[in-house]
């Protein structure tokens, strides 16, 4: 860590303590490591300038500075040490309790058109956007550290990879930074005179007076994410908590990163990766696109409850897809650590993450144990007796309300998973051999579908509907369209990603590339409620018939959503699955999807003659068929 106070000239006294609080206004505060490019230093110094902080700090993403960071945090009140007899080097953080999840209502893209931006991204005019900001950026970070953190996105020097840096007065985002991307250094060093790098300004806007006392979570009700894709650029004021502030994963990974591929001919998905082996020994990778809390974590550690498949881990959230020199479709994970949703976390739903949780690990918004230790809903059958719950509260299990808040999280560095494969940070990237769309959908969604080809993929792929979550503001459990799962991380008009979707898989077309689609849903209920499929471990059984299909040894038949499974194509031996049950998680209502095309054709209609023509006669197709169904 590269601090003021550590920049005097040799041979001179360090300042007293109260001279290094002394706001600077000159450039020598700013004092960047050798060698760091000049446009970094000027972006440092101006935003310096316009928010006032006392002290600038350039991060090296040691672990030095890690355990400084950690330590303050601890001493803010911002961190709880845990027993480290029970989980040695970890914390929990308890955020305010109101900036507990992305706010997508507050997250803007500001585009010179509006139409770029598309009906399903907040608009703003960036001018405009510029205008409102500047007097919130303004004097922002007065009483507080400013912090540099340049950081990689995928692995360092791959070119697959893309750098940023990111400005943050909140050290929880410099550690959790730390954790999130590869950090440090070695990133900024990266970063040349001819080297695109994205900037991302963050500020929990919570400026201090002389004098004035901290808070644990400093924080404000004013809140914006916004991002500008022309300029590459991405501002975020007023939160601390996940994708609204560490800047690396959703607001540069999905949103900027989108637009970036459109324009280089690539793909940033808010996808999972895995590595598969079948009992054969023949390898597979597959990438999966759910919405946010829907399962992606999960299916990214799954262990199969079938014998002989081996499921390996290469990204859980986020993956950047590219045509390779090959012809082949190729992906990298762009993070490097796991910020994963607490709750439903247990040793039958996700044993890999509870195992990867042993140390080094953050705990966001959980419920503190008697004994140090952490807890939350799903952790264990039984509830502690007694515990303290994400808000400082005391809890008892008859309390009547959820000790660890339903988006509460945990962030550790990806190899600290068991099942992290071999191949998870190859530079090249690995092979797609199938994509898979999922959503939670209590009906109509079969519990799997092959899509009949690319532009059929596409339009399944476009037309994901899925119930809402805690992991954004909201009403959890309406339903709404979330294409790709994209929803809310598309940095441009939705219908031209459509398009650019339809586009890439022509040039896979041509180079012998092309992965097979998959649509699948692990939420279907029955009439009572309850889910119909056992879900987590047993999901290997429907991985196993995907990769059987790409492999071509699956049987099938068609149906009007795709092609299914024959009957007997998927093992369900040993599964706790009654014959009524795997019954109506296939049946097909003709009726409740033609109600459902209607409603896919009012979304369609919302994005007016941008939606590709291949889309709207993909919807006809599957009215045609549903209509031949009903007879
Ligand atoms: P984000 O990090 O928000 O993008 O979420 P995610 O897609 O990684 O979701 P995650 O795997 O953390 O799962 C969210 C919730 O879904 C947890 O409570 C899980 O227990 C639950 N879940 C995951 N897989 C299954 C499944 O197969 N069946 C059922 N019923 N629930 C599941
Ligand atoms: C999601 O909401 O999809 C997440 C959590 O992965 S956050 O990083 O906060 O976006
Ligand atoms: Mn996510």
């Amino acid at each position: 860590m590269t601090m003021t106070a550590d920049r005097t000239p040799a041979g001179t006294a360090a300042p007293a303590e109260d001279e290094v609080y002394e706001p600077v206004h000159d450039s020598s505060w700013a004092l960047a490591p050798e060698g760091t490019d000049q446009r970094v230093i000027d972006w440092v110094e101006k935003m310096a300038h316009l928010t006032t902080p006392d002290t600038v700090v350039w991060c090296d993403g040691s672990r030095r500075e890690q355990d400084e960071l950690l330590r303050l945090l601890v001493s803010h009140g911002t961190l709880t040490r845990l027993n480290a007899e029970h989980r040695p080097y970890s914390f929990l953080a308890r955020s305010h309790p109101d900036d507990v999840a992305r706010v997508e209502a507050r997250t803007f893209i500001c585009s010179e058109k509006e139409e770029d931006a598309g009906p399903s991204n907040n608009w703003h005019d960036p001018a405009d956007m510029r205008e409102t900001l500047t007097p919130l950026f303004d004097g922002c970070m007065r009483g507080r550290t400013m912090y540099v953190v340049p950081f990689s996105m995928g692995p360092l020097g791959s070119p697959l990879a893309r750098l940023g840096v990111q400005i943050t007065d909140s050290p929880y985002v410099v550690v959790s930074m730390g954790i999130m991307t590869r950090m440090g250094s070695a990133a900024l060093r990266l970063i040349g005179p001819d080297t695109e790098w994205v900037p991302a300004m963050h500020s929990v806007g919570a400026p201090l007076e002389p004098g004035q006392e901290d808070v644990p979570w400093p924080c404000n009700d004013t809140k914006y994410i916004t991002h500008f894709p022309e300029t590459r650029e991405i501002w975020s004021y007023g939160s601390a908590y996940g994708g609204n502030a560490i800047l690396a994963k959703k607001a540069f990974a999905l949103r900027i990163a989108s637009v970036i591929a459109r324009d280089e001919g690539w793909l940033a998905e808010h996808m999972l990766l895995l590595k598969v082996t079948n009992p054969r020994g023949r390898v597979f990778h597959v990438a999966a696109a759910f919405p946010s809390a829907c399962g992606k974590t999960n299916f990214a550690m799954l262990k199969p409850t079938i014998p002989g498949w081996k499921v390996e881990t290469i990204g859980d959230d986020i993956a950047w897809l590219a045509p390779g020199a090959d012809g082949k479709l190729r992906a990298i994970n762009p993070e490097a650590g796991i910020f994963g949703v607490a709750p439903g976390t247990g040793p039958g739903t996700n044993a890999t993450a509870l195992e990867s949780l042993w140390g080094n690990t953050i705990f966001t918004n959980v419920a503190l144990r008697d004994d140090g230790d952490i807890w939350w809903e799903g952790l264990t059958d039984k509830a502690p007796d007694h515990l303290i719950d994400w808000t400082g509260k005391h809890w008892t299990p008859d309390s009547g309300r959820p000790a660890a808040h339903p988006n509460s999280r945990f962030t550790v560095a990806a190899s600290q998973i068991p099942s992290i494969s071999d191949d998870w940070e190859d530079p090249r990237g690995v092979v797609i051999d199938a994509i898979i769309f999922g959503g939670r959908r209590a009906t109509n969604v079969p519990l799997v579908a092959e899509a009949r080809d690319w532009e059929h993929g596409v339009f399944v792929g476009a037309t994901v509907s899925s119930e809402r979550t805690a992991a954004a503001e909201g009403t959890v459990g309406e339903l709404r369209r979330d294409p790709f799962a994209m929803l809310p991380f598309c940095g441009y008009n939705m219908a031209d990603y459509w398009q650019h979707w339809l586009d890439v898989g022509a040039g896979l077309r041509a180079t012998g590339g092309l992965p097979r689609v998959f649509q699948v849903n692990w939420f279907r209920k029955g009439e009572d409620g309850r889910y119909l499929w056992p879900g987590f471990g047993d999901n290997g059984r429907v991985l196993a018939w995907i990769l059987d299909r790409v492999e071509g040894k699956a049987a099938a038949v068609e149906s009007p959503v795709g092609w299914l499974p024959a009957p007997g194509a998927i093992d369900l031996d040993g599964a706790d699955v009654s014959d009524a049950d795997w019954q109506e998680l296939f049946r097909i209502d003709p009726e409740a999807h033609l109600a459902e095309a209607d409603d896919a054709e009012a979304f369609f209609s919302g994005f007016g003659d941008k939606v590709p023509a291949e889309l709207r006669s993909q919807l006809d197709e599957l009215r045609t068929r549903m209509r031949a169904a009903q007879s």
